[in-house]
């Protein structure tokens, strides 16, 4: 036994851990760290000239015009912040994207705008305010582009064989639905069955970190969701779940990500099951400011060691209802040589 072993052996066990756990610490800070770096050299924060963080923000913008469409009731006039951010962006990418005019992402962000025009020239509202917003060749644009785009109608009926399907057209058909039907609650039971196919998802080494709750309480729901802040303007649900992953399940500092990562997979099994078992669903985002989530935790009685992945709304489908169109990349932007 070396010197080293020897002082080892003869040191009581509790110390050992002790400095163990200072040590990991200190690797996490220099992780964390760098994590901070990168993430802070690459966000597309407000008034970011770099392509990719242009078209990221323009997608959020259109976005929320886009859920405005999804409402049962249209609110007139709404979404006028995100018209303005539109509006500069346009003029930010116009700058340095050559090609702006056939990107994707532009034309995506008219459609939704011709839709907003149509709207409300249909209602009789005074539409000026848009026109002195947009740029000139934008507003162009607007005034051509056909409507219809930005909201697809869903109805319970095309949900009825979703267990006859086969997965490539289940996975196409699934959007998020954030209207339930009212009269019918969520039960337990209908979770599980979903919950049964979700527990096959894989996770490192198998250690399985996702965990999953459901709350119907209607009270108890509207004040998660107020903190939550992301399904303003909808009803609220008959149930929503929540998706954790549990921190014990992690060994060592180069996991420090891992749960986000395996409750992540855990959530995309929990949508595609959900959608089998013919439960509308829309996921809804967990990533809490601290005060935020120090509440959040308070509230539901979430124990320190589990993080927070995302929630789930989840009812059954109306007879008819509207969602988002949320257009996807074309797969050569995202399966890279
Ligand atoms: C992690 C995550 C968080 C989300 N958070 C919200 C949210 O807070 N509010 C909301 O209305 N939709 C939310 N969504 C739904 C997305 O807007 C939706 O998945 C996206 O537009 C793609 O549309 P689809 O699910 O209909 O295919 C979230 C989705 C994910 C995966």
């Amino acid at each position: 036994m070396g010197l080293k072993n020897v002082i080892k052996s003869m040191l009581p066990e509790s110390f050992l851990i002790w400095t163990r756990r200072k040590r990991s610490f200190h690797t996490l800070r220099r992780n964390y760290l760098a994590q901070a770096k990168r993430f802070s050299r690459w966000e597309a924060y407000n008034g970011v000239q770099e392509i990719g963080g242009v078209e990221a923000r323009m997608i959020f913008y259109t976005h929320q015009l886009e859920k405005g469409f999804t409402f049962d009731h249209y609110g007139y006039g709404r979404g006028k912040v995100a018209l303005q951010h539109l509006s500069r962006l346009f003029g930010v990418m116009k700058r340095i994207d050559p090609q702006w005019h056939a990107n994707d992402i532009y034309r995506e962000a008219i459609s939704a705008l011709a839709e907003y025009r149509a709207r409300h020239l249909d209602a009789g509202k005074d539409i000026t305010f848009l026109q002195h917003m947009m740029p000139s060749d934008v507003w162009q644009d607007i005034v051509v582009a056909p409507r219809g785009n930005g909201f697809m109608t869903i109805t319970a009926e095309s949900k009825s064989h979703n267990k006859e399907i086969g997965f490539a057209e289940l996975a196409e058909h699934r959007h998020s639905v954030r209207s339930f039907r009212e009269d019918v609650p969520i039960t337990h039971e209908q979770i599980e069955e979903a919950v049964h196919i979700a527990l096959r998802s894989p996770s490192v080494c198998n250690r399985q970190p996702a965990r999953i709750r459901l709350y119907t309480n209607p009270d108890l729901v509207s004040q998660i969701l107020k903190l939550q802040g992301g399904f303003g303007g909808y009803a609220c649900p008959p149930g929503l779940l929540l998706i954790t992953a549990d921190l014990r399940a992690f060994m060592s500092e180069n996991e420090r990500n891992e749960a986000y990562v395996d409750g992540g997979l855990f959530g995309m099994s929990m949508l595609y099951a959900l959608e089998y078992e013919s439960i509308a669903a829309c996921p809804l985002n967990a990533m809490f400011y601290r005060d935020v989530e120090e509440k959040t935790r308070q509230l539901l009685g979430i124990p320190d060691y589990e993080v927070f992945i995302m929630y789930i709304a989840v009812g059954h489908f109306p007879n008819k209802t509207f969602t988002c169109t949320s257009h996807r990349f074309t797969i050569n932007k995202v399966f890279k040589d």
